[in-house]
């Protein structure tokens, strides 16, 4: 039987067009959902839009839109910046979704009944920004630590989540699920600060109405983060997507760990839903060290990213310059500089110099000794635990070793078709590798080759006769 893998990324707020921050997350899950289905594995992609809440009903006051029409208009745009950098997501979720709304509804039900929600009246701090409540104590000169912007004063009736019941066992499972919170150096920050107490938390508000409404008080509407976090066990609600539950993974923003491994696990607890696997937390991407941002003006979109050297340049880049889970600082300088000295005089270079010759001379089928020197066993473990830079490295160090190999051997005088073939097949291996990473050029050398791209092909000699020369693969700039 197939195995199942199952990932998510973030609902994004759909307040404004898609920004590099947010392509970030969403190329990692692709680059998995890849690597899982090269390894023919069955897997289930979802990404999608946060769409209700004070922030989007403010972004769309602003412009003049009812909430459903400005979302609508925003979503497109998400969809489009998808699709220009080769995502091949399965689902789109909108917590807009009839569906999903009838889940959020029966779930809150179930727990209202379970006892786990009661009424009262929250008078605290809230953050629009983050959708989120804050205590004095979390801001800075009185602000948001995220948004530096003035947090609002709530005094409201609302009804309550008791999380504070959910304290020990959610320390109960980090225990027994030490891989739970990723990576590691994230985990103890979570678990001292629920070992600190855990307040109940407010989960509906009744001073505006973009919401889901309460099926026990329709005068109340969902707070956001409950309504949000079960898109990614609602999409699994329908014929022939149940077997995906739970995820495999879900990867965020490190800033919005605490939602995904404390709310999360325990509204699951009480709605008698069985955990995800793992969270996985990556750091920020910053722009002359500010984060990027709407709120703060520092926004590089997707349009911008793709054209300073193309889609496969910008997602090799984002993977290969930062291990994925730290921060990084954004710099065009770099990115082109990766696409001219790694992936035009590395890869392409290797791919144009070794089909020229191999259509001038021809090649031989023979063993392919070349191939002991490529680490799959190490590419698969650093994929295997998120480790998207080192495997890259890994996989360039080969690419070295063939580069080298047409240096040493003279290939061009020797005009030898056996070792022609050994790198015909191993730049085979290397495309089939990459294809997470950069599709659009994998697919172009296997179409130029001819093989299929499958983790198991890379043992199995490639069967073709002729090459023929490739097109350029990456323009120098
Ligand atoms: N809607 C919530 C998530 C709900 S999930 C049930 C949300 N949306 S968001 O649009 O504000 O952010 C989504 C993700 O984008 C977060 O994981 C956040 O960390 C990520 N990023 C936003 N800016 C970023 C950078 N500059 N760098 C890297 N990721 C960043 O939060």
């Amino acid at each position: 039987m197939k195995n199942k893998f199952y990932v998510t990324t973030p609902i994004y707020y759909p307040n404004d067009v898609p920004h590099v921050g947010h392509a970030y997350t969403t190329i990692a899950a692709d680059i998995l959902t890849r690597w899982h289905k090269i390894k023919g594995d069955d897997v289930f992609f979802l990404t999608g839009t946060d769409e209700h809440g004070k922030k989007i009903e403010n972004a769309a006051k602003k412009n003049g839109k009812k909430p459903k029409e400005f979302v609508d208009m925003l979503v497109p745009k998400f969809k489009e910046a998808w699709k220009k950098l080769n995502i091949e997501y399965d689902r789109f979720i909108r917590t807009t979704d009839k569906d999903h709304e009838k889940i959020v509804s029966e779930v809150l039900k179930k727990v209202y009944e379970k006892g786990d929600i009661y009424k009262g009246e929250y008078s605290g701090l809230y953050c629009v920004g983050c959708e989120a409540y804050y205590t004095e104590k979390d801001l800075i000169d009185g602000c948001c630590p995220i948004h530096k912007t003035k947090t609002e004063v709530i005094k409201e009736e609302s009804y309550f989540f008791k999380l504070s019941k959910y304290q020990k066992k959610l320390l109960d499972f980090y225990k027994k699920n030490p891989e739970f919170i990723s990576p590691p150096y994230r985990k103890q920050e979570v678990i001292n600060r629920v070992k600190e107490g855990l307040n109940d938390l407010s989960i509906s508000r009744a001073s505006f109405s973009w919401g889901i409404p309460l099926p026990f008080d329709k005068k109340h509407v969902c707070y956001v983060w409950m309504d949000a976090l079960f898109n990614y066990y609602s999409a699994t609600q329908m014929k022939g997507k149940e077997k995906f539950w739970p995820a495999d993974v879900h990867l965020v923003g490190k800033d919005i760990i605490w939602f995904h491994t404390v709310y999360w696990p325990a509204f699951l607890l009480s709605a008698g839903i069985e955990l995800p696997k793992k969270v996985f937390a990556h750091g920020w991407w910053t722009f002359d060290k500010e984060k990027i941002s709407k709120s703060q003006g520092k926004v590089i979109n997707i349009d911008e990213l793709v054209k300073i050297a193309g889609v496969d340049s910008a997602r090799y880049f984002l993977f290969r310059a930062i291990p994925f889970g730290e921060d990084g600082d954004f710099s065009e300088e770099t990115l082109i500089a990766r696409h001219n000295n790694e992936l035009a005089n590395k890869l392409g270079n290797l791919v144009s110099r070794v089909t020229t010759l191999a259509e001038k001379y021809g090649i031989e089928k023979t063993e392919n000794k070349l191939l002991k020197r490529l680490r799959l066993k190490e590419i698969e473990k650093h994929i295997d635990k998120y480790e998207f830079d080192k495997a890259l490295n890994e996989i360039f160090a080969f690419i070295d070793v063939c580069n080298e190999y047409v240096q040493s051997q003279k290939i061009w005088e020797t005009k030898n078709k056996k070792q022609l073939y050994e790198l015909v097949d191993s730049i085979k291996s290397i495309a089939i590798l990459l294809w997470p990473f950069i599709p659009e050029t994998s697919e172009k050398i296997a179409k130029n080759i001819g093989f299929e791209i499958k983790l198991e092909n890379i043992e199995k000699l490639l069967v073709v006769k002729k090459i023929k020369k490739s097109e350029i693969l990456f323009k120098k700039i």
